[in-house]
């Protein structure tokens, strides 16, 4: 059997008619760039994720970025962002000028750990940007009392786990601006890049649409020192389309997560993934730690299974960020996970027999 880390073939197979469809209308519409299924898509995803307003935007990256430059971080600020991220996270933190503090995740979640962030607020702190990473929020209800007490903004990475929630409140509802990524194998995928943000301050979506337009509302009046990153037309129109089925899909990536908990329980060499009991996991990826993990990938992709390291390399050791000055071992907990961690194949369309296919040369490789 051949099963890929990731497959696109069912699910479009499923919803390839439909997607013919929104392609002739968006051409047929005549209208390419912000219109009326930008809005549209805003609307919905606003009401989606229990906010009042989403602004669309060219990628999950501008989202972070533009956050905090609404918000006015920059040169001389502090944000503190978990040391196990994707490099984006920290990549929007740069690009307004500011300097990242790594705050360590807690290795049985890979969540930010609420613990730790109050050591690391100094009179520079301006934001937190929690990450809920691989489809489960961080712990919310400390984290913003944390950020009340200090006044410090919060901007929440959304953009692995559209859709889960926090004692039935979503992820991406909880900060100041909140940023989401639509990129293809997100749970929310589009077609191509695209993200978005969303806010309950009017103020701070009307600053967001002018920035994504070269800082203009009325067309060659510019306020503001704006850029390019509107959400495309015609992706906007597969995202309203795609957002119907969200739930439908959750529902599958959380069975296929079950069956894995399911069968490889018993195996004392792996951690499995730990859900709050208080949160609802949407499973953007499921992902496994073991200190065997390099040899049982090889394994697996002998036996035809891919498998991918989300992340293989933390940020704070990134050639990028060799300018930060830190070595390893600075921030141990980020490096274990990256060390031992691995993303199991996980897929809408993924069938049961595949599922189990992958754990039985799991439970091959540990001899159980
Ligand atoms: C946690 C996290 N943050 C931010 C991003 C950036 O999103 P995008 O690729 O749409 O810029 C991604 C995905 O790529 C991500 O996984």
């Amino acid at each position: 059997m051949k099963i890929p880390f990731v497959a696109f073939d069912e699910i479009n197979n499923r919803i390839k008619n439909d997607l013919v469809q929104i392609f002739e209308d968006f051409v047929d519409s005549k209208y390419y760039v912000l219109g009326n299924k930008v809005s549209e898509f805003e609307k919905e995803y606003a009401l989606f994720n229990q906010m009042e307003y989403c602004v669309g935007l060219a990628s999950g990256l501008d989202g972070l970025f533009l956050a905090l430059r609404v918000l006015e971080i920059s040169e001389e600020d502090e944000v503190i962002v978990p040391s196990n991220t994707y490099i984006a996270t920290v990549l929007a933190i740069s690009m307004v000028g500011a300097k990242p503090i790594f705050c360590e995740p807690i290795l049985q979640t890979y969540n930010l750990d609420p613990k730790k962030i109050e050591n690391l607020i100094s009179n520079k702190t301006k934001a937190i940007m929690p990450v809920h990473l691989y489809g489960q929020c961080c712990e919310m209800d400390t984290i913003m009392e944390i950020a009340q007490k200090y006044n410090l903004f919060v901007v929440e990475d959304n953009a692995q786990s559209q859709g889960a929630t926090h004692k039935g409140k979503m992820t991406g509802s909880f900060g100041h601006i909140n940023a989401t990524s639509f990129y293809p194998t997100k749970n929310l995928g589009a077609l191509g890049d695209a993200g978005a943000i969303t806010t309950n301050s009017k103020d701070y979506a009307d600053k967001m649409k002018k920035i994504r337009n070269y800082g203009s509302n009325k067309r060659y009046f510019n306020e503001i020192k704006g850029v390019n990153s509107r959400l495309d037309e015609l992706q906007a129109a597969i995202l309203t389309y795609k957002l119907k089925t969200l739930e439908a899909y959750t529902f599958e990536r959380e069975e296929i997560a079950r069956m894995y908990s399911e069968n490889l329980e018993n195996i004392t060499e792996i951690n499995l993934p730990k859900t709050h009991p208080d949160f609802k996991n949407v499973f953007h990826l499921y992902v496994i730690r073991t200190q065997k993990r390099d040899l049982l990938k090889d394994y697996l992709e002998k036996n035809g299974i891919g498998t991918v390291i989300h992340y293989p390399i933390p940020p704070h050791l990134q050639e990028a960020y060799k300018n930060l000055g830190y070595k390893k071992g600075d921030f141990p907990i980020a490096e274990e996970i990256a060390d031992t961690i691995l993303s199991l194949p996980l897929y809408i369309g993924m069938k049961k027999e595949e599922v189990f296919y992958v754990c039985q040369i799991i439970k091959q490789f540990f001899n159980v």
